[in-house]
């Protein structure tokens, strides 16, 4: 059985249709990449999944259990992380006290929220930055940061929404070797990215989305070759 599973899932916003009748699923310790052109739906799967967003029409399931209805801290505690496309740390606080905040959800103790805290900031290599403020992180810090908030929920899937936005080329094979190590480490991991380099690399399939549809689905290297998806990018004449 696959860890999470998607079907006919369907979210208008208004007459607009943001995600239109989407399946996929995920299997345990993948690292599956969901690309598309911007608009494409992308960041509305990830509220959907993650209860930001209801539903209009269709089903997500965790190990066979539906979270469709479940506030986003329930789905939390059930075991999906998400980070957030635009960051969004709390600035007045540390390093450390936003990640804390994250860990509260599985260790009522502040001490123990605490350590547990500096455990996933050593993982992301931010261990030397724990009492800076959050404001005062590089960007490509504040995306380890995202991470280990997420990390710090003790996520069996974590979905990561563009994480390598706006970092260099150094940055970008930092972040990917993360990743790969999140994974390593027993998470199953959905990442939306529009860094191609990265989801060639690390992703083990890919589900391309355009318009709020599912236009292809495989190993990456097959199906960035795809005429629907080269003309999802690239406009009509390629295909
Ligand atoms: N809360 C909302 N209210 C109204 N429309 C929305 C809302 N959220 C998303 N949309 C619309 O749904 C469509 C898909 O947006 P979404 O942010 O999911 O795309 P995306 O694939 O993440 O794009 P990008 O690559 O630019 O981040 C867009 O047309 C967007 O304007
Ligand atoms: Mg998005």
């Amino acid at each position: 059985m696959a860890l999470l599973d998607v079907q006919g899932l369907t979210r208008h916003f208004g007459g607009v249709g943001a995600v239109f009748e989407l399946s996929f699923s995920v299997n345990e310790g993948e690292i599956l990449g969901l690309i598309g052109p911007n608009g494409a739906g992308k960041t509305t799967v990830f509220n959907l999944i993650t209860g930001f967003v209801r539903p209009s029409k269709g089903t997500i399931r965790l190990d066979g259990q539906s979270v469709v209805g479940l506030r986003p801290h329930a789905v939390a505690r059930r075991g999906i992380a998400r980070t957030f496309q635009i960051v969004k740390p709390f600035p007045g606080l540390s390093v450390r006290e936003n990640v804390t905040l994250a860990a509260f959800l599985r260790h009522p103790a502040r001490k123990d929220a605490e350590a547990a805290a500096t455990a996933q900031l050593t993982r992301v290599g931010l261990a030397g930055r724990v009492d800076e403020l959050a404001s005062q992180l590089t960007l490509m810090d504040q995306k380890r940061l995202e991470m280990a908030k997420a990390l710090a929920t003790r996520p069996r899937l974590l979905l990561l929404d563009e994480p390598m936005g706006g970092l260099n080329a150094t940055e970008v094979d930092d972040a990917s070797d993360l990743v790969r190590q999140i994974r390593a480490s027993g998470v199953t991991v959905v990442l939306v990215e529009h860094v191609m380099k990265a989801i060639m690399r690390i992703s083990d399939r890919v589900v391309v989305m355009n318009q709020g549809e599912k236009i292809a689905e495989g190993r990456p290297e097959r199906v960035v070759e795809e005429p629907a998806v080269l003309a999802a990018y690239f406009g009509k004449r390629v295909a």
